[in-house]
């Protein structure tokens, strides 16, 4: 929490309610003149201080832009993994942002985040280490995916460059849908290099379908291997041959696995992946908690330098006979420098070729774009 401490010069011992009002920059709990008390002379007889320590910025600072439903979850996974020694929330909704961070910041005492700040100006974000970006219009009825993603376009030509005047040096993660082209568009209006922009891809692609691995196998997700890569959503591919438990292929054990003449119909496996999305927002309007607990996962991997290796949407020209300048998910190794390494995975031709199709069909879009 972004909690006033009194000065110990205080003039008079009077003590300054803490009120929680936006500050100049929008921030909370700033502190606004009332009435004198006697908060300083409680705390002068409390504290005596060893050392008069000068602010120390915060190392671990994590931003969400968007306080969705996505976002909330992704900020609720960061705080409960203790990851961030200060979150940022930002969004354009003035009240609903306030009355987030106040209630994130009413359960401090339960939380190790020491620092929670919110504003719809983007100094709250400076000095960020990760940018979780999960803002974004959502469809219209009628309304074109094209349509759509220039919308959506255009609210990330005023995010991005606000991020990157306060946080040269982030990691940008990028949430919001579609996201591989959106963290293409992310790449582009940054300048950033490509190793510090990275789109969260198939990750939940890919834990949605060790989930549906695990009921089939009566076996925990941890220990059901299998990677979707490829564009999030629809087009997504399942690498067949490497789906496996302690190392043991079950495409070996089935070598039908994955095709339509398998008789357990691996593919609906595959299909319950892809309809996933639209069964949860069917049942209850959004998804949140499975993409906010695999955004949790990244950036722990990026902020504790763990080198994991994750599915998630990287610049892919020139890998798998992509051409295009398109961003699509393999699986990559992610650290404290971002994404800093791709493993190569041996395809198949006919996953090679529905790699290439997802990258022609985005770059369809892509170059129809006005940045
Ligand atoms: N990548 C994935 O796996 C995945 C999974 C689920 C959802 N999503 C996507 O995440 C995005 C957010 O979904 P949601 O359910 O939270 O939507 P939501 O409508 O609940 O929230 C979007 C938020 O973005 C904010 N916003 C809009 N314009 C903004 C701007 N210029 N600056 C800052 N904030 C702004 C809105 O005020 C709102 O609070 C969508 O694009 C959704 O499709 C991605």
């Amino acid at each position: 929490m972004y909690m006033h401490i009194p000065s110990r010069h205080a003039e008079s011992k009077e003590e300054r309610p803490l009120e929680h009002i936006p500050s100049p920059q929008g921030s909370h709990f700033q502190v606004k003149e009332k009435k004198p008390v006697t908060m300083a002379y409680t705390y002068d007889k409390l504290i005596s201080h060893v050392l008069r320590e000068e602010p120390v910025g915060s190392r671990n600072k994590v931003t969400v832009v968007g306080v969705g439903m996505v976002g909330m979850a992704c900020a609720m996974s960061i705080l409960m993994k203790e990851l961030a020694d200060e979150v940022a929330l930002v969004d354009v909704m003035e009240e609903k942002l306030k009355g987030e961070a106040l209630d994130l910041q009413h359960g401090g005492l339960f939380l190790r985040t020491p620092k929670i700040v919110a504003s719809k100006d983007y100094s709250v974000t400076a000095n960020s280490k990760v940018v979780v970006v999960t803002a974004g219009a959502r469809q219209q009825e009628g309304e074109s995916r094209l349509n759509l993603v220039q919308r959506n376009v255009n609210i990330f030509k005023f995010i991005i460059p606000n991020i990157v005047k306060y946080s040269p040096d982030c990691i940008i993660l990028v949430v919001s849908n579609p996201v591989d082209i959106l963290t293409y568009v992310a790449w582009k209006l940054s300048g950033f290099p490509r190793h510090r922009v990275i789109g969260s891809g198939t990750n939940l692609d890919s834990a949605r379908f060790r989930f549906l691995m695990s009921e089939k196998l009566h076996v925990h997700p941890s220990s059901c291997h299998g990677w979707i890569i490829g564009e999030h959503g629809d087009s997504s591919v399942p690498v067949w041959s490497g789906v496996n438990v302690a190392g043991v292929s079950l495409q070996k054990l089935n070598p039908e696995m994955g095709t339509d003449v398998d008789q357990e119909d691996w593919r609906y496996v595959h299909r319950k992946v892809v309809e996933g999305a639209y069964e949860v927002i069917r049942l209850k309007g959004y998804t949140s908690w499975a993409i906010g607990l695999s955004v949790g996962d990244l950036v722990e991997s990026i902020l504790k330098n763990l080198r994991k290796v994750h599915p998630v949407s990287t610049l892919v020209n020139g890998m798998y006979g992509v051409k295009d300048e398109v961003f699509l998910s393999v699986p990559c190794v992610l650290g404290s420098s971002g994404l800093t390494d791709v493993v190569k995975m041996s395809l198949k031709p006919e996953e090679e070729k529905q790699l290439v199709k997802s990258a022609e069909t985005l770059w369809g879009v892509q170059k129809e774009l006005s940045m």
